[in-house]
């Protein structure tokens, strides 16, 4: 354990710990967060929306660690795009984010057509329409998982979509809701979808309780059933499904993707694994998309975000915002507790967040020495 954290009091990073060794600086490659060309297999790795979590700054982190993965935002309404007054708080994201979708939540197919317009001008490569929301304001506006009880609504919303953008409208869904979860009705959901031509689905592995049930407890009470969309995939074998629900490091992540009967699902797409532990995007490119570029280190991304944090703290950003993100950073490492007790007294002071530079350097090489 370093003694009393590796910043002295005005923040200046230390060249020693506990009056051991200095560490010797090993040259680090810088990192970029410049997205790869789009490919058709971009859905193999996804980063789930998640409401408050993958906002633009957490996108931006992400795309530092893996150049392939495909991300999502946060789920916005088509209302709030459509009729808010101020769209580019919705809309607006950086370059390097892509490839990346937008995720939207309404049942108004021409509110929706006008939001999936909106975002194709902003230039957004996928629209995806949430169906596997199970809040209470969610099925109290008719949006969300309650949608489950309506194909054909989903479906007049998809084509919709459709005829109004050129990029792919996707779906995120659930394997059911409620007592609406036999096979037969899943299988009738999609095939009704399917049929405006929508060809990607997303499926977070399990049913939805809409009564008696929080979005928290949604998410881990209903039992995960991957059988069920290796099932569907057998079913639809020219669909593309992406698999979502549990799923915690990427090695078991590529494992689910191929059943024992040799069924392959065509993605995965995780959300709390890689936010609680964003340094396994780093093995991303290699192992999905057999890309042989070399892992990003974590003092490398650090640099470039920190970059990214000076630039983009202002007005009413705060710089908590943008730090908050990285705090999981050296998750699992020696020293990770320091490193963010650092992060997040420097976001919330609002001061100066280039020592985590520094300390990023000291932490990673004092794991290189270690191991
Ligand atoms: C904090 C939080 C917010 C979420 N927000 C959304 C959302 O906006 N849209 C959506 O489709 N799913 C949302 N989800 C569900 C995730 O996208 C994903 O389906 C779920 O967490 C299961 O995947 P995981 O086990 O890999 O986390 C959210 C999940 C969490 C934990």
């Amino acid at each position: 354990m370093l003694s009393s954290g590796p910043l002295s009091p005005k923040g200046r990073a230390l060249g020693h710990v506990n009056g051991h060794r200095p560490f010797i600086h090993r040259k680090i490659a810088s990192v970029t967060a410049s997205p790869a060309p789009l490919s058709g297999d971009s859905h193999r790795f996804c980063v789930a929306p998640m409401m408050d979590y993958t906002d633009r700054h957490c996108r931006f982190l992400m795309r530092l660690l893996s150049r392939r993965t495909r991300l999502y935002t946060e789920m916005v309404t088509a209302a709030a795009i459509v009729r808010g007054s101020d769209p580019a708080r919705f809309l607006a994201f950086h370059p390097s984010e892509q490839p990346l979708a937008l995720q939207l939540g309404g049942s108004d197919p021409v509110q929706l057509a006008k939001a999936a317009r909106m975002a194709e001008d902003w230039g957004y490569d996928e629209i995806n329409l949430n169906v596997g929301c199970p809040s209470d304001r969610v099925t109290s506006g008719r949006f969300g998982a309650c949608l489950m009880a309506e194909p054909d609504l989903v479906a007049a919303c998809v084509a919709a979509m459709r005829e109004a953008v050129t990029i792919p409208v996707t779906v995120k869904t659930r394997i059911g809701i409620d007592d609406m979860d036999s096979d037969a009705h899943l299988d009738a959901f999609i095939a009704t979808v399917a049929a405006t031509g929508c060809d990607t689905f997303i499926i977070h592995a399990r049913k939805a309780w809409l009564q008696g049930l929080s979005p928290k407890q949604n998410r881990e009470i209903p039992p995960l059933n991957y059988g069920r969309v290796h099932q569907l995939k057998r079913s639809f074998p020219r669909l593309k499904l992406i698999l979502n629900g549990g799923l915690k490091t990427p090695q078991g992540a590529l494992a689910s993707l191929r059943d024992e009967d040799g069924t392959r699902l065509d993605g995965v797409m995780l959300g709390r694994a890689p936010y609680d532990t964003p340094y396994m995007l780093a093995e991303i490119d290699r192992l999905f998309f057999a890309d042989t570029a070399p892992m990003p280190e974590r003092a490398a991304v650090t640099e470039a975000y920190v970059a990214y944090a000076l630039e983009n703290v202002k007005g009413h950003t705060r710089m908590h915002n943008v730090l908050r993100h990285i705090i999981n950073l050296f998750h699992g490492c020696a020293n990770a507790r320091t490193w963010r007790q650092t992060v997040a007294r420097i976001g919330q002071e609002a001061s100066d967040p280039r020592p985590l530079v520094a300390l990023a350097r000291q932490l990673e090489e004092k794991r290189v020495l270690a191991a």
